[in-house]
């Protein structure tokens, strides 16, 4: 049994704190908002974003940091991607040496265009840090449906705890030590995401989004080799099975603001029906501005860019998609 620490209360720290204990662990869920604090003391259930999901008993909530991570062993960092600096750089002082920061936040920073390791890293650097991420809805971890995921660490043994921290029979956990390509493609899949549901918006069918889709996963690839990572990965679950979820699920917000986007919704329109953080915005302009950084085309997350800052015509840029130059659909295939 391990003392475990959730920093975030939303839907993913909900239900994460669920699987936590129910493997047994000691879970004592931050959040900032007191309120939330509150409900979910009263309701033992986040009744705005995981409705209908009973907590267990074990569980406590606070908005004490010191408190909250006085003895954790393992942080689990579960806070929307552009508050992850803030929290971190608040939480540093209550983080014990050798602790493991577990990141399940996706997201590049704007700006700096750090990903969410690098910025616990620099914010905690007496931690031990991991990834968490692969196609898993709060929806349906919360409810116990089978779900698989993959736990980065450059340490081999630091993947290790976390993957026996978070295991069960309805939660299995792969390891990996390419932390670089787990970090882009969960960030990244919220872009293309963000595109998926703009053809479904528009009205396209099957094949427009298997093409986007597989196109996305080929731009995406490109990046994290020239970052370091490895195509493995993307074939992986943070990868290949983090983008069919995103493109495809009703619990997706990118998908789901996207889809305003196609119907014609101005930016403004599809982010206030959305109500909630939309990562793949944010992620949109990091992706753009690493792709040109590493010279990495990357046509798709133009688009969208086009879209969501320029105010451009999805229709319009859908078809200019297509009429790009005419290319071969792999340059490493030789005739
Ligand atoms: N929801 C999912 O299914 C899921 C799955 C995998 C990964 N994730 C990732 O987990 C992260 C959290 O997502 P979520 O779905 O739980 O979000 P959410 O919108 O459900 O929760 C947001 C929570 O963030 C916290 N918060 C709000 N403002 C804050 C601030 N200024 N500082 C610190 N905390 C603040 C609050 O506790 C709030 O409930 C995201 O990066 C997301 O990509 C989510």
């Amino acid at each position: 049994m391990k003392k475990v620490c959730v920093l975030g209360a939303g839907s993913w720290g909900t239900a994460l704190s669920i699987v936590l204990a129910n493997n047994g662990h000691d879970v004592i869920v931050w959040s900032i908002d007191p309120e939330e604090v509150l409900m979910l003391k009263d309701y033992r259930e986040q009744r705005d974003k995981l409705p209908g999901v009973i907590l267990p008993n074990t569980i406590e909530f606070t908005t004490d940091l010191e408190l909250a991570l006085g003895d954790a062993e393992l942080i689990v960092c579960a806070v929307p991607s552009p508050f992850v600096r803030s929290t971190m750089k608040s939480a540093a002082p209550f983080v014990k040496n050798g602790a493991i920061v577990v990141d399940v936040a996706k997201g590049i920073e704007d700006h700096t265009y750090k990903t969410m390791t690098e910025i616990i890293k620099e914010e905690c650097p007496q931690a031990q840090v991991a990834i968490l991420s692969g196609p898993s809805h709060a929806e349906e971890v919360g409810r116990k449906i089978p779900t698989t995921v993959v736990a980065g660490s450059k340490n081999k043994e630091v993947a290790e705890v976390v993957q026996d921290t978070f295991m069960n029979e309805v939660f299995r956990v792969y390891t990996s030590p390419d932390v670089i390509g787990i970090e882009l493609g969960g960030s990244l899949k919220n872009v293309i995401a963000l595109a998926a549901g703009a053809i479904d918006g528009l009205g396209f069918g099957d094949n427009t989004k298997a093409a986007l889709m597989t196109r996305g996963i080929a731009e995406i690839s490109r990046l994290v080799i020239a970052m370091g990572g490895h195509i493995e990965t993307l074939a992986g679950l943070s990868g290949i099975g983090d983008l069919i979820v995103t493109c495809t699920s009703k619990h997706s917000r990118n998908r789901n603001a996207g889809f305003l986007l196609g119907q014609g919704k101005t930016y403004q329109e599809a982010m206030d029906e959305v109500k909630m953080v939309v990562e793949g915005v944010y992620s949109a302009k990091a992706a753009l501005a690493l792709g040109k950084k590493y010279g990495v085309s990357m046509p798709i997350v133009e688009a969208v860019n086009a879209v969501l800052f320029e105010d451009a015509d999805v229709r319009e840029v859908s078809v200019k998609l297509l009429m790009r130059d005419r290319t071969s659909e792999s340059e490493k295939l030789e005739w």
